[in-house]
């Protein structure tokens, strides 16, 4: 397979050339990031200065694995594979399940990461659009139908989901009960769980598996609702025979071992009291950053359409007036140094995604307002 056939990674491109430079940065999709001190400031007790600097268990950590695993809500600490974020999760995932041929389904819009390895490898890819009218709920009717008639190797979700910030706790269970007899393998991107806004913590989807006796493989990480992204730590689990030694081989390629010194960081943040204080963070600060943004949208719908999320830390957006919202992106990082995501990144033109992770409450609200005064000026010289 040569790289040409790789297709470009359009969110993470266009995050990557412009996010250090930003002026204001709503292109972010997890809660402000923690340091260290601040970790140590609601509970944690890191001192480092003696953790060894070796490569470690390649599989992870025992006990980062078994934190994992109880997150999971009861798996096997075994059936737990420790990744460098939820993108080499991801990534391990694809490459171990699909062969070249193979037909697969896929919701969409999505992170965009599946979709690109799906089509290096040559996928046969049924994409199932969730419904907008819906709340951009999952088309299980149409996921069911593809199923019996496809026969597909493996059906991929994101849910919680990025970038429609849909949680589909009764679609999942349809699904996976739908999926019982059948050879398909559900593959779940579960990074947003634990941000569900209103909600408790859904089941992970891997416990759907385990009791209707399902193959499931579901990949998740720290960068988004924990807010530690620069810890690159993420897993993929499975109650499938085999999979994860699969993966872990495949990761002598890629990456060999877990970063060490976020091994020791992740475990803490995974363990109660931490755990519970870093997802009640996560949801104040998206609940406050809703309400201010619903504050200063308010009767100005004409400008931006809001998708209120049901999960995760950003918001979908339709501009009634713009159709290039690349373009829209470009001019605001350009003329403003803005940073949000554009709508195409998704295969959705004509929206954007306003991240909602910014933790200072006055600093949110400033950023909001330079937001909605350069769409008000764009649209007006548009
Ligand atoms: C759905 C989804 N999966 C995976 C990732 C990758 O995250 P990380 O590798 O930092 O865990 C992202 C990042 O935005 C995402 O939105």
């Amino acid at each position: 397979m040569s790289m040409e056939e790789l297709p470009e990674f359009c969110l993470e491109r266009w995050q990557s050339l412009r996010e250090t430079k930003a002026r204001i940065l709503l292109s972010e999709s997890g809660v402000e990031p923690l340091t260290i001190e601040a970790l140590n400031g609601i509970g944690a007790s890191l001192s480092l200065d003696k953790v060894v600097l070796s490569y470690g268990w390649t599989r992870g950590s025992p006990s980062l694995r078994h934190a994992i695993a109880d997150f999971l809500g009861g798996v096997s600490p075994e059936n737990v594979l420790v990744t460098n974020g939820s993108s080499e999760a991801n990534f391990l995932a694809v490459m171990t399940i699909v062969s070249p041929g193979d037909s697969v389904i896929i919701d969409m819009p999505n992170y965009m990461q599946v979709p690109g390895l799906l089509a290096w490898k040559r996928a046969e890819v049924f994409e199932a659009w969730r419904i907008r009218e819906g709340q951009w709920q999952l088309p299980v009717g149409e996921i069911v139908d593809a199923v019996r008639r496809v026969k597909p190797r493996a059906l991929f979700i994101t849910s919680p989901n990025n970038p429609t910030g849909a949680v589909d706790w009764e679609a999942l269970e349809t699904i996976v009960a739908e999926l019982r007899n059948t050879h398909t393998i559900l593959v779940v991107d579960e990074v947003y769980r634990g941000l569900e806004i209103h909600g408790d913590l859904a089941r992970s989807a891997l416990r759907l598996g385990i009791e209707h006796g399902v193959p499931v493989v579901v990949t998740g990480g720290l960068s988004k609702v924990f807010g530690l992204p620069g810890l690159r730590i993420g897993w993929l689990a499975s109650n499938i025979n085999g999979i994860v030694e699969k993966a872990w081989s495949l990761k002598d390629y890629t990456t060999i071992s877990p970063p060490r010194l976020s091994e020791v960081i992740a475990t803490e943040a995974l363990r109660d009291p931490l755990r519970s204080r870093l997802i009640a963070r996560a949801k104040g600060i998206v609940r406050r950053n809703i309400d201010i943004l619903r504050e200063l949208l308010s009767g100005r719908e004409d400008l931006l359409e809001p998708y209120w999320p049901a999960a995760g830390a950003f918001l979908l957006a339709r501009l009634p007036w713009a159709k290039d919202t690349m373009r829209l992106a470009e001019r605001l990082y350009e003329e403003r140094g803005i940073l949000i995501v554009p709508g195409e990144c998704f295969d959705m033109p004509g929206y954007i995604r306003v991240g909602l992770g910014r933790e200072n409450p006055s600093a949110a609200r400033k950023e909001f307002e330079e937001l909605l005064e350069g769409l008000e000026k764009l649209r007006g010289s548009s």
